[in-house]
């Protein structure tokens, strides 16, 4: 059995995750169940279905790997296993618009809402079809243009999604389009949660991000605690009105880092959305994926110090050193800074609450 992990509630007393939190196998095979399953999945924006009926996809690649797809009809859209419940086939591998799906292996047909549909072959077969025989319906959750998936949903995500309506009624959701040439992955060497956890204090900027120190406000830098989800609020010299909302009129807000439990990322800018997946691939290495949405024809700066990928990259930087030095026999945990390590504080204790 792996160690208990608890984290004191009271960030004056707390000490952070006990490294073996990241160097235990067992504790990262926990989070699978535990944390991931149950967390709601970015899948992708309504539009990329525009010509598409049939999107598959993988469930968390490399980590869960759940094969499912998406079913759009129009007026509605929904997701279901992607398996053949014959014999296990998958039942589609390419993004297509067609009125039934077939199985590949043995022609087994399902309808649009996943449904068995035909099966050559099965005429003396006794008590068929069942409902064992359509495919699985998996939970979906379509907020604004943006498509989310759960296996098992159980981690409420709507308490930041509120937030981000409340706090954004001038945001042209509408005008966001999917920006290819702007979105990136990459493979790092560290363990997921070290990427979060950088990912939840402002407290670095100074040291590692000199040049996006020079654009925003050290000094009015906010982390808000959500249910969860953190909002980080940066404040830099202009007013940029779709950031605002009535009640924070005169600030001059830089950006709003929404983080929603375990790993995704909503990051809106002047320019547009900036979305990042941290999805696990083993207990050392990540995949972290920006997906970006520009407004109309605005588009994601290229130039200057504080670009998204210079940031990237610093990051990166820090989070594979703390890679490094978490596998050290001399280190177990440290303690939290109250003023700036709020949000990596609740960020463990949510650890805590979720694994076994
Ligand atoms: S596995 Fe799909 S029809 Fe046999
Ligand atoms: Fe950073």
């Amino acid at each position: 059995m792996p160690p208990k992990i608890t984290i004191n509630p009271n960030i004056a007393q707390a000490e952070t995750l006990p490294s073996d939190f990241y160097l235990n196998e067992n504790i990262f095979k926990e989070s699978k169940e535990n944390i991931f399953t149950p967390s709601w999945q970015f899948i992708t924006d309504v539009h990329r279905l525009d010509n598409t009926k049939v999107f598959p996809f993988t469930f968390l690649k490399g980590f869960i790997d759940e094969p499912l797809v998406i079913i759009n009809k129009g007026e509605n859209i929904n997701c279901y296993s992607n398996v053949c419940t014959h014999r296990s086939h998958l039942v589609t591998n390419e993004p297509c618009k067609v009125n039934k799906l077939r199985c590949p292996y043995h022609g087994r047909t399902y309808n649009l809402d996943g449904t068995f549909n035909s099966t050559p072959g099965f005429e003396n077969v006794e008590n068929f079809p069942t409902e064992k025989d359509n495919l699985q319906s998996i939970p979906t959750l379509q907020w604004k243009q943006f498509i989310f998936a759960s296996l098992n949903p159980s981690i409420d995500i709507t308490p930041v999604l509120n937030d981000i309506e409340m706090r954004l009624p001038n945001f042209p959701f509408d005008e966001l389009t999917y920006d290819e040439n702007n979105s990136a992955s990459w493979e790092i060497d560290a363990h997921w949660a070290l990427y979060c956890e950088n990912y939840l204090e402002g407290f670095h900027v100074p040291f590692v991000h000199q040049g996006l120190a020079k654009d925003i406000d050290v000094g009015t830098y906010e982390t808000q605690l959500l249910e969860n989800g953190v909002l980080q609020i940066a404040e830099g010299e202009k007013e940029i009105p779709i950031l605002n909302d009535p009640k924070t009129l005169n600030r001059k807000i830089y950006g709003l880092y929404y983080w929603i439990f375990p790993n995704i990322m909503l990051n809106f800018y002047s320019w547009g959305l900036s979305v990042n997946i941290i999805e696990p691939i083993s207990k050392e290495k990540t995949r972290v994926r920006f997906l970006s949405f520009s407004i109309n024809s605005m588009s994601q700066p290229q130039e200057g110090d504080a670009t998204l990928e210079r940031v990237e990259l610093e990051d990166q930087s820090v989070v594979q050193s703390v890679q490094k030095g978490i596998k050290s026999r001399y280190y177990k945990r440290g303690r939290y800074s109250p003023t700036h390590e709020k949000g990596v504080h609740h960020f463990h204790g949510l650890l805590a609450k979720y694994l076994p």
